[in-house]
């Protein structure tokens, strides 16, 4: 009894000493948070432990690509750890500018492909990113690509904004989601995720297909076979995986000629994994029935873009993680793992550990 008296009594006293100690110490590190949008969850973490220092302009877009590259190129040198939010990608000139006392790149995002990763490995510079905490909310685009595609929205919408509805009991018929056959490429995180959320939209079954079988697969009910055969089988085919060399543009001409008349090609990965000019014949030429898609080449679509001109399909703006609470929970996690990289403990989320 007073032995665990003492114990705890020791404890109580040393462990707050040590976290103090260990703060002070982390203090004099310099983070560079890459953009002005930067949730303000992430950067409570930051704040406890780092010097902060957050770029005042926003990191997407045309200010992203000018203003703020001239000015996080200003405020790198000297920086133990970069925070990157964006799609921009990671330059050499950046990571030359920043030092040799860089030790982690830590993405807000899933996916990685901007990240230069030879450079970041080849310099001994450690990556993480966020996944698992968006795949509820980029599934839940998937779902709703699925059926603003099916149910032809973009057509629809169009009629209702220029007042001119087809009527009658034939009109404008979408198909259902009900006793298809959905394929997902990658039963990764968000692959499972949106498996489950399509679970009671009565599917009559679900394929997948990838590196290898997923022990995952067999409580969601799905079955694992080949690319070709799922693109030959599937009525909705779900793009599920990240950028690489080997599935960028895997949706092209050929693979697009495997689908039946009636598939529907719904993509959240990136928009280099389809070939758009083959997107764009297969869709015009009605060899599909449509496409969704959450991703693009490039970012923004430009207005004039032929894809757009299309009434079967169905286009957001890159929104899959864009909710209130997954922009935050990415943010905490981005945050926890510069924390983890610089106080000497494994990262959460590795990419390069
Ligand atoms: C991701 O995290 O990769 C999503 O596409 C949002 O950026």
């Amino acid at each position: 009894m007073l032995y665990a008296f003492i114990v705890t009594a020791v404890v109580g006293v040393l462990l707050p000493a040590h976290n103090a100690l260990t703060t002070n110490m982390t203090k004099n590190l310099k983070v560079l948070v890459s953009s002005n949008d930067y949730p303000s969850s992430g950067l409570d973490v930051l704040r406890e432990h780092f010097t902060v220092v957050q770029s005042p302009y926003c990191n997407f877009g045309e200010e992203g690509a000018n203003e703020n590259k001239a000015e996080l190129l200003k405020l790198i040198p000297g920086s133990s750890a970069l925070v990157w939010i964006s799609h921009h990608p990671i330059t050499k000139e950046l990571l030359d500018k920043a030092g040799p006392q860089l030790k982690i790149v830590s993405t807000a995002s899933a996916g990685y492909n901007h990240c230069n990763v030879p450079e970041l490995k080849a310099r001994g510079i450690k990556l993480s990113n966020t996944p698992n905490v968006l795949s509820s909310a980029v599934a839940e685009i998937a779902v709703g690509l699925i059926l603003g595609a099916a149910r032809r929205f973009t057509e629809n919408l169009d009629q209702v904004r220029r007042g001119e509805w087809e009527n009658g009991f034939n009109k404008v018929l979408g198909q259902d989601v009900r006793g298809s056959t959905v394929g997902i490429v990658g039963l990764g995180g968000i692959g499972q995720a949106t498996v489950k959320r399509l679970s009671g939209f009565e599917v009559g079954k679900f394929l997948y297909t990838g590196h290898r079988e997923k022990p995952e697969a067999k409580a969601l009910n799905a079955e694992f076979t080949s690319l070709d055969n799922l693109l030959e089988q599937s009525d909705f085919i779900v793009l599920a995986v990240p950028l690489t060399d080997e599935t960028r543009h895997m949706i092209n001409s050929t693979t697009l000629g495997k689908m039946k008349k009636n598939a529907i090609l719904v993509n959240v990965g990136r928009g280099d994994l389809v070939d758009q000019e083959a997107l764009y014949e297969a869709l015009k030429n009605k060899n599909i029935y449509a496409a969704g898609l959450d991703v693009t080449t490039p970012e923004p679509l430009p207005k004039d873009h032929k894809l757009l001109t299309l009434p079967n399909l169905f286009v957001l703006p890159h929104i899959g993680s864009a909710t209130l609470r997954t922009r935050s929970d990415m943010a905490v996690l981005a945050s926890n793992n510069v924390v983890n990289a610089l106080t000497g403990k494994p990262l959460i989320t590795p990419v390069l550990p």
